[in-house]
């Protein structure tokens, strides 16, 4: 049996509850002889910062190197508002994207059945759902330099973050979209604001050749993406694959996060190139979710994100994809069968606490398996 390397980074607020929900997952996957995974956790976040004065240490940067895969849960709070800026939990994420270069992040936004009502939007508008948003996740104005705060001569303050991209950038990522696409709907649409961003200009023009040249039987869209955020909540069930950079990937997935009912249904992979040797990519897994440090540590957190980046890692970096096809399977059972967090049960209907989440999903794998 086939033996991964999982690095847990857990980090703040209700990050360690659902990370410890996926734990009860690959455990089942082990017993169940799907195959096992070793896992080392570490901190990263605020959690980080209060150990060690830093969002995430060297150590726990070179274990993230040479694991199989990493689980990220969630970091930030309002205990942590007034450490340094290159400390603030926040940093921790943006280093592990950066020095891992994951510069393909994919959001998925599916809308299951039994959702298709704690949805704030129509059930008609929703239900079926199952869009793919690619965003760039290594550029853009996340990274660019000069990103700083300066005093000006008459005592003013001026800050600038920079917008960059270049050719190759904007080349591999909607590559990435594009052969997402062939095994999906076979439709792209690229999102950027052309009208007033010269990145913007050059994204719509390498996005148009590489899919004349690389993808010609791929349908290519190009939105504004002020209108494709409009478009979104209107009819999203016009798009297949977006692809987009880092800070419009940023917005427009939590609104189509909230299309399926709750950012806590919302998972994600961060994916690097492949190795040239091993053809191996490295990954991050992370719920679209954040800390939530309002609800943190009372049990009402919903693990489905947490726990469908799980499955992704088993698609997408373990060759799993029968697993991964079970605990999208398992989790559909479970809100087939009406259990619900708080964040998506009904107004007055009762709610399941996180561990209950996690235990029903892990009986459901054992029937299914
Ligand atoms: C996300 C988050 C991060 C981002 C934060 C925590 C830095 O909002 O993954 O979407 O802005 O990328
Ligand atoms: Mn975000």
């Amino acid at each position: 049996m086939a033996s991964h390397n999982l690095l847990l980074l857990p980090g703040d607020g209700i990050g360690p509850e659902v990370m410890g929900e996926v734990k009860k997952v690959a455990d089942f996957l082990g017993k169940a002889g799907v195959a096992t995974f070793e896992t080392e956790t570490d901190l990263v976040g605020g959690a980080a910062y209060d150990a060690h004065g830093v969002a995430i240490t060297d150590a726990a940067m070179k274990t993230a190197m040479e694991a199989d895969a990493v689980l990220f849960g969630a970091v930030g709070g309002p205990k942590w508002a007034k450490v340094p800026y290159e400390a603030r939990p926040e940093a921790g994420l943006l280093r592990l994207r950066k020095d891992m270069q994951l510069f393909a992040n994919l959001r998925p936004a599916i809308c299951f059945p039994a959702l298709a009502d704690a949805s704030s939007l129509k059930r008609e508008i929703i239900e079926g759902l199952d869009i793919m948003i690619v965003r760039e996740l290594t550029g853009g104005v996340y990274f660019g330099e000069p990103k700083e705060i300066v005093t000006l001569e008459n005592g003013e303050k001026r800050a600038v973050d920079t917008q960059v991209y270049t050719t190759h950038e904007i080349e591999r990522i909607t590559r990435v979209a594009f052969d997402l696409a062939k095994v999906r709907r076979n439709k792209v649409t690229s999102s950027e604001k052309h009208n007033v961003m010269r990145s913007g200009v050059l994204w719509k023009e390498v996005a148009t050749r590489i899919g004349a040249t690389e993808y010609p039987d791929v349908e290519l869209d190009h939105h504004l993406a002020d209108s494709l955020a409009m478009q979104l909540v209107r009819w999203p069930k016009q798009y297949d694959v977006i692809v987009c950079d880092n800070l419009f990937g940023d917005i427009l997935s939590d609104i189509a996060a909230m299309l399926t009912g709750s950012l806590g249904m919302l998972p994600s992979a961060s994916l690097g190139a492949p190795d040239a040797k091993t053809g191996k990519r490295k990954a991050l897994y992370e719920p679209v979710h954040g800390s939530a440090p309002d609800i943190a540590g009372q049990g009402l957190a919903n693990p489905i994100a947490m726990i469908s980046s799980f499955g992704m890692a088993l698609r997408y970096s373990f060759g799993l994809g029968q697993a991964a096809d079970l605990v999208d399977q398992a989790i559909a059972d479970v809100l087939a069968s009406g259990a619900r967090t708080r964040d998506i049960a009904e107004k007055g209907a009762n709610a399941v606490s996180t561990t209950d989440m996690g235990d029903a999903i892990v009986a459901a794998l054992k029937r299914r398996a």
